[in-house]
């Protein structure tokens, strides 16, 4: 009999374009053309009365990039045979047919996609998006101080990079030389609540607070309580808050996976923090210190010579302590329209 076929999702998934994606920082699009490729596909963003426009960077004529072409003030000239596009995609002028000529109806550039701006970073969902935007309700609260980590480039699936931010089991093993020293090899009882496309998983345990400057001095415990809560929104948007239980100290952590080509990945994060209070120096050594435990992770995420992520229940052998990365891996099904009766 021959072999069932693994259901594999991979980065240039046609279903992953319904999705919202993160695709640079607000900061790095200005007027001037940007060329960014995601699901496999490039796309050209530029700001135009402020607001993210963004276009396949293809001309519908012999499908030089738009990107390299002039941006004047109210069209688009492309820079092989200098057909003129408006800025609603509409071609205006064909050179080499003279001043009166027909324009064929398919002279057009793609239909400008909705581009959101949110948490300083550039959101595009290419089709009609299915999951809204990943709600990090402590970057707007003002008690929290926000830092950005580098963006990394990891050669793997964005389904294995989001597995993995809501993995805790690895921990003491990839993580031994920054946190994960010490961390409890059992994974306890997480409380997990589905919510549309999307979950919310929470996990209270016993930790050792070495970072907390009133232990030594006696006034607070070394075994102290900690709150963790992840949320997930389809397909590859994350936050982790970790709540110091005994200091009101919250940390949390905002993960973008974005699929930029077949087995190639962006990672986009955010550091929001309410314990640095206010200090550049102290967020610049927290993010750094983030950096060093993605780094971590990426050094075995890139490990694995994978042509895609499990979707199906058997693809990975399950126990109970993985039962969060299992409810992921269920609910982006979902999310991606599977039925999920098998599971
Ligand atoms: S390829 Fe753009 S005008 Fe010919
Ligand atoms: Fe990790």
């Amino acid at each position: 009999m021959a072999p069932k076929e693994q259901n594999l999702l991979d980065n240039r998934d046609e279903r992953l374009s319904n999705f919202y994606h993160v695709v640079a920082k607000s900061a790095d699009i200005d007027e001037s053309p940007t060329p960014i490729s995601i699901l496999d596909k490039d796309y050209v963003f530029f700001r135009r009365d402020e607001k993210i426009v963004a276009f396949e960077d293809r001309c519908p004529h012999r499908g030089a990039p738009i990107s390299i072409g002039k941006f004047c003030d109210d069209y688009i000239e492309c820079g092989y045979h200098g057909w003129k596009f408006s800025y609603d995609g509409g071609c205006s002028e064909i050179p080499a047919l003279g001043g009166d000529a027909t324009i064929p109806k398919a002279a057009r550039l793609s239909a400008p996609f909705s581009v959101e701006e949110r948490y300083g970073l550039v959101f595009v969902a290419i089709g009609e998006p299915k999951a809204p935007i990943i709600v990090i309700e402590e970057f707007d609260d003002p008690n929290f101080d926000t830092g950005y980590l580098e963006v990394f480039e990891a050669r793997q699936h964005a389904a294995f990079l989001a597995d993995n931010f809501l993995d805790v089991a690895h921990f003491p093993f990839v993580h031994s030389s920054t946190f994960g020293d010490g961390e409890d090899k059992v994974v306890g009882d997480f409380e997990i609540s589905e919510d549309g496309p999307g979950f919310v998983a929470t996990y209270e345990h016993t930790f050792s607070n070495r970072e907390d400057p009133l232990v030594s001095t006696g006034q607070h415990e070394l075994l102290q309580r900690r709150r963790l809560t992840y949320k997930f929104v389809a397909p590859f948007q994350l936050t982790l808050r970790i709540e110091f239980l005994a200091t009101g100290g919250v940390n949390t952590i905002a993960f973008f996976v974005t699929p930029t080509a077949e087995r190639s990945s962006r990672l986009y994060s955010i550091l929001v923090r309410n314990d640095l209070g206010g200090s550049k120096l102290a967020m610049g050594e927290a993010v750094a210190y983030e950096e060093k435990i993605i780094i971590e992770d990426l050094a075995i995420q890139e490990a694995y010579n994978s042509k895609g992520f499990p979707l199906g229940a058997t693809g990975f052998v399950n126990t109970r302590a993985d039962r969060v990365t299992s409810t992921f891996r269920r609910k982006l099904r979902e999310a991606l329209g599977e039925d999920t009766s098998d599971e």
